[in-house]
């Protein structure tokens, strides 16, 4: 299996672990497939060597939290596209409330084929409309999304999850600024826990621009405090037994 595929699917193995707790912060009905014996087993392999693992449990459960309620937060609010670079074997398609959202999911060509592959056979009901894009982000992309039907002048929320400690800084660089002049948008942006997760662009009703046109602009930084992260439910990750308080 492709590196790039068991990244994916260990990601979707951590989804799992997390629904099958109690406290869990969600539910990832589609995680035991996406992931795959692959996914388990990569998952056990690092809960054996890394002896971190628990700490990692608990930010990709948190972030995968975060994310999700952005994305509902968003479409509630209205944002009709939402753009999810390196989506992997995320399931977020099928566990927000979507109200005539179009969702875009751009990775590895074969990482989309594996992934829908799994899906067609787990025939779950979709409220968005999903639209994958088979691309390399450190090459080309963009033209591929907006040939998709992405609509560069309306609103956008553009999630990047666990993509950008698997390239350099220059790539990193440049996919923020491809994403965001893309959309020709009001930008803003938000930090995840540790790294930068999340790159949140909206445009207002006028389509004025504000700052941070370019991904050097944005302030997007590894490892800052995160106000957005401030939120009741998380609250909770603090009193798990093993959920030592992390540096948010
Ligand atoms: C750790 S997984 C995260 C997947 C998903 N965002 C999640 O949180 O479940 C990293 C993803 O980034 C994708 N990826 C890494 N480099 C990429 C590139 N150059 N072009 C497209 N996708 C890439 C991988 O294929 C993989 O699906």
């Amino acid at each position: 299996m492709p590196e790039v595929v068991q990244s994916a699917r260990w990601v979707a193995a951590q989804r799992l672990r997390e629904s099958e707790r109690t406290d869990r912060l969600f539910s990832d009905p589609l995680a035991p497939a996406l992931s795959g014996d692959e996914g388990m087993a990569a998952l056990k392999l690092s809960e054996k060597y890394n002896p971190r693992h628990e700490e990692t449990a608990n930010y990709i459960a948190i972030r995968t939290r975060f994310f999700d309620d952005v994305a509902q937060a968003d479409a509630t609010a209205g944002t009709r596209q939402i753009v999810l670079p390196a989506a992997g074997m995320d399931a977020r398609a099928y566990r927000i409330s979507w109200l005539g959202t179009t969702l875009y999911e751009i990775d590895h060509p074969h990482v989309l084929a594996a992934k829908e592959e799994i899906l067609q056979a787990q025939h779950r009901a979709l409220e968005c409309k999903r639209i994958t894009i088979g691309a390399d982000l450190t090459q080309d992309w963009i033209h591929g999304l907006l040939d998709s039907g992405f609509r560069s002048n309306e609103q956008s929320t553009w999630l990047i999850e666990g993509l950008f400690y698997y390239l350099d800084e220059p790539a990193v660089n440049r996919i923020l600024k491809d994403s965001f002049s893309s959309c020709r948008a009001r930008q803003r942006a938000r930090n995840g826990p540790c790294e930068p997760i999340l790159a949140h662009c909206s445009v207002d009703a006028a389509g004025s621009q504000g700052d941070g046109r370019t991904g050097d602009g944005l302030a997007v930084w590894h490892g800052r405090p995160c106000r957005a992260l401030r939120c009741a439910w998380l609250g909770c990750c603090h009193e798990r037994p093993w959920g030592r308080r992390r540096e948010i």
